[in-house]
């Protein structure tokens, strides 16, 4: 379970964080940059998109981003909450509403030829969906160019948030519709499975975020090279990448650090119990800064509470079946929190 990164510092680490990553593909191109593609629209009402993983299944991502998407409508903004969890779609039941006439299904297959035609009303108000692909368009299968144009007609919709359901795992393009949100927020439940994930996930959106990175090309083959773990050169934790980055060029370890530390994702404890669960969201912050250098920000966690489970079974969002229980106080703080502190927050990896 343990190893040691090299530094001064003798530290415990996750023995998942020297795996190689990111994920697998199937799809072929996957791997390639979607963001150099990307033209930036002319005007962009979108003032933020905010987007939910966790690298593993059950873990609250889809109450999470329902959760959010209901908080940000109820305070007067338009919101589209868009389900990407492709071939497990059901942001829609977290929302208490039936499966749209229209999908990314039909966006992917091309039968509608903009994703705005997948907007569809919740009746809660300020509050719209786009419903994830609801036969077997896995997010492995998304080819390349789909994946290029959803990205590009996303920040084309009319709304002031879009909040991104993801789904499990850690394939590419889930890490890409992750890294292309203003803000991005991973969750995980306080158990060594889901936690195991989490740090897979963060690894994983790091070394694609970094491999992806313009300022970065000229040092591509050392970060692609750390990503398999058997790479030649020994690189075998982010302070090693660093070293054979100094090595080649000083400047380029100074553009490696600043990237780095540009990226902050959000963390999320959900179903604690104790407060030994509570501190783990801390345990998972430390980690990260030694082994990676990167401020995660630990934005809360959220109780286990059996309303969740209760509104599940009535198909009503949990905001609207619970207005008064603890966790929806706990997810307004969060939002509070996230609007305050990241309100101006924008997407810098394009
Ligand atoms: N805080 C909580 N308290 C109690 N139960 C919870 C809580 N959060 C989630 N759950 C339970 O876990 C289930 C899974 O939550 P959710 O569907 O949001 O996870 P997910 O990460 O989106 O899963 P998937 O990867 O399958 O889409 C819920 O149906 C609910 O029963
Ligand atoms: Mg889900």
């Amino acid at each position: 379970m343990d190893g040691n990164v090299g530094s001064a510092e003798n530290i415990n680490i996750p023995s998942v964080l020297a795996e190689s990553g990111p994920g697998h593909s199937n799809a072929r191109g996957e791997q390639a940059n979607p963001f150099d593609q990307l033209a930036a629209p002319s005007t962009s009402r979108v003032k933020q998109i905010w987007a939910i993983g966790g690298g593993k299944g059950g873990v609250g991502k889809s109450l999470i981003a329902s959760s959010l998407a209901i908080t940000l409508a109820r305070t007067g903004n338009k919101v589209i909450a868009i389900d990407l969890d492709l071939g497990g779609a059901n942001l829609h039941t977290a929302l208490g509403v039936d499966m749209p006439r229209n999908t990314l299904s039909d966006f992917f297959t091309r039968r509608v030829n903009h994703v705005e035609k997948c907007v569809t009303p919740t009746g809660i108000m300020n509050l719209d969906i786009i419903s994830g692909a609801q036969d077997s368009v896995g997010v492995a299968n998304v080819g390349h160019d789909e994946k290029v144009r959803l990205l590009q007609n996303l920040r084309e919709l009319d709304a002031d948030y879009l909040i991104l359901d993801l789904g499990a795992g850690t394939t590419y393009n889930t890490l890409d519709f992750f890294l292309y949100a203003d803000l991005g927020m991973i969750t995980l439940l306080p158990e060594p499975t889901s936690i195991e994930n989490g740090y897979r996930f963060i690894k994983s959106a790091y070394y694609r975020r970094l491999s992806l990175c313009r300022r970065l090309d000229n040092i591509r083959p050392l970060i692609e090279s750390a990503m398999d773990s058997k790479n030649p050169a020994g690189i075998r934790s982010p302070s090693d990448l660093f070293r054979e980055v100094n090595k080649v060029s000083p400047e380029a370890g100074m553009r490696l650090k600043e990237e780095i530390e540009r990226f902050r994702p959000k963390l999320v404890v959900n179903q604690a119990r104790t407060q030994t669960d509570v501190d783990i969201g801390f345990s998972v912050k430390t980690v990260c800064k030694k082994y990676f250098g990167i401020d995660m920000d630990y934005v809360g966690y959220l109780d286990y509470d059996s309303a969740v489970w209760q509104a599940v079974r009535r198909k009503r969002p949990l905001l609207q079946e619970f207005p008064n229980s603890k966790l929806v106080s706990s997810l307004e703080r969060i939002v509070q929190y996230l609007v305050k502190r990241h309100g101006h927050q924008k997407n810098d990896i394009l």
